[in-house]
């Protein structure tokens, strides 16, 4: 094991150990200047053994794409269960591989949700083809599957599925349908480390899955990404592509120093040595770090349970486990057009939340501008950008996080009622 003596891993609710201990004032006297609690809506779990790992790199010759990255991959394929992994600089890299393997072009569309991040639609553009965009259904925020085969044309070149929030879409009818028109099917998993479907592990339903280290995710390289896949194609493809388009892509695979040649257009999307490294560290502590992330959600689930004006976004349920990413709270009537206050309200308490995500895709500007969408298109997804908070629930909460995070929220919609 390794020490975290300054890690607030131990502090969680899996770990079974509280050291911290913080006076909770009775949140009616809790000033609207002076936050009781700071709790951010992720924090990075970076410990003694992470800077060990970084120091060690440091001390050797190679700091990006060597033996730690492959280590890396090794890893993260054997708890993911993939046959293939690829590491990447970032979840964006990965999805941009992945169509420079489909080759991708201006008269190729590809199905998304329009409730995503950004990055799930610039990896398709980057390419110059088409995002056809389809809204999501109401009780998971996934995109709405009734509504998926209407948007095939003879341009469809791919389905792209988001697990939102980390609560793995339907991937048999998305197969189903792909398979009857013959498309790829990539799983944008930026949210998902540690979701399954029928106990397989997102990523390997379709043709490929990608997956984000960023640092408020469920495991952090700094920056980062990794590309499973099943099909030995689309990993050598994309081992390749991410550095250069290189037949020899690590220095030691080379003969005489310098030889190489260029068989593919590729980029430099490559992973450092450091990034690989606090990765390998996080990886043994996954376990703890999605324990940790489903006890603070159903303690805050439950919490919030009694609140009228809020419905919660469906979570695990059956064959479907989620990776407990966050919490979503939808806002009811009266006081759904009452999220800036409320969102306000639980700044000033020091309750870190997000909004997942701001606008649909196709209601930011840049693809308003080249799409020409209006208002009212993609009424869930704009619904769910209008007016719902996703709460925290990650390893970096203790328990009296979660009960003061409750107490602010009923605070927070009470002031407004
Ligand atoms: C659904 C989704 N896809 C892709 C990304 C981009 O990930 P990265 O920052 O690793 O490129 C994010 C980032 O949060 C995301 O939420």
């Amino acid at each position: 094991m390794h020490p975290h003596t300054n890690d607030p891993a131990s502090r969680t609710p899996a770990a079974g150990v509280v050291t911290q201990t913080v006076e909770v004032r009775p949140t009616s006297q809790a000033s609207k200047t002076t936050p009781t609690r700071s709790i951010p809506f992720g924090r990075p779990m970076i410990g003694d053994a992470e800077r060990e790992a970084v120091m060690e790199v440091l001390s050797g010759p190679t700091l990006t794409h060597g033996p730690q990255v492959r280590q890396f991959e090794a890893a993260f394929a054997e708890f993911t269960k993939a046959p293939h992994a690829v590491a990447t600089s970032s979840c964006t890299a990965a999805l941009h591989l992945a169509y420079m393997f489909l080759d991708l072009g201006p008269q190729d569309e590809v199905i998304m949700p329009a409730q995503t991040h950004i990055a799930t639609a610039h990896a398709v553009q980057l390419c110059g083809a088409r995002c056809v965009f389809v809204d999501s259904e109401a009780e998971t925020g996934n995109l709405d599957l009734d509504q998926l085969e209407a948007a095939i044309t003879s341009r469809t070149k791919a389905i792209c599925v988001v697990h939102y929030l980390g609560l793995p879409v339907d991937m048999q009818r998305v197969l189903t349908i792909a398979h009857r028109h013959d498309l790829f099917v990539i799983e944008d998993c930026a949210l998902a480390v540690g979701a399954t479907l029928d106990d397989v592990h997102v990523g390997l339903h379709g043709d490929v899955g990608c997956f984000s280290f960023y640092p408020v995710k469920h495991i952090t390289t700094a920056e980062g990404g990794m590309l499973i896949t099943r099909r030995r194609d689309v990993a050598d493809a994309a081992a390749t592509q991410r550095a250069f388009g290189i037949d020899r892509n690590i220095v030691s695979d080379r003969p005489t120093p310098g030889e190489y040649d260029v068989v593919h257009l590729g980029n430099n999307y490559r992973m450092t040595e450091l990034g690989a490294a606090i990765g390998l560290v996080q990886m043994g502590r996954l376990g703890d770090f999605l324990a940790a992330r489903r006890a603070n959600y159903e303690a805050l689930g439950a919490g919030l349970a009694s609140i009228d004006e809020i419905s919660m976004l469906r979570s695990t349920h059956g064959r479907f486990r989620s990776s407990y990413y966050g919490l979503a709270l939808v806002l009811r009537d009266p006081v759904m057009s009452k999220r800036p206050q409320i969102m306000t309200s639980l700044k000033h308490r020091g309750v870190g939340c997000s909004v997942y995500y701001p606008r649909p895709v196709p209601h930011m500007s840049y693809y308003r501008r080249r799409y020409g969408f209006a208002d009212n298109s993609f009424p869930v997804a704009s619904r769910l950008s209008a007016a719902s908070i996703t709460l925290p629930v990650g390893p970096h909460l203790v328990r009296e996080d979660v009960q003061y995070i409750v107490a602010s929220v009923k605070d927070a919609i009470a002031a407004v009622r």
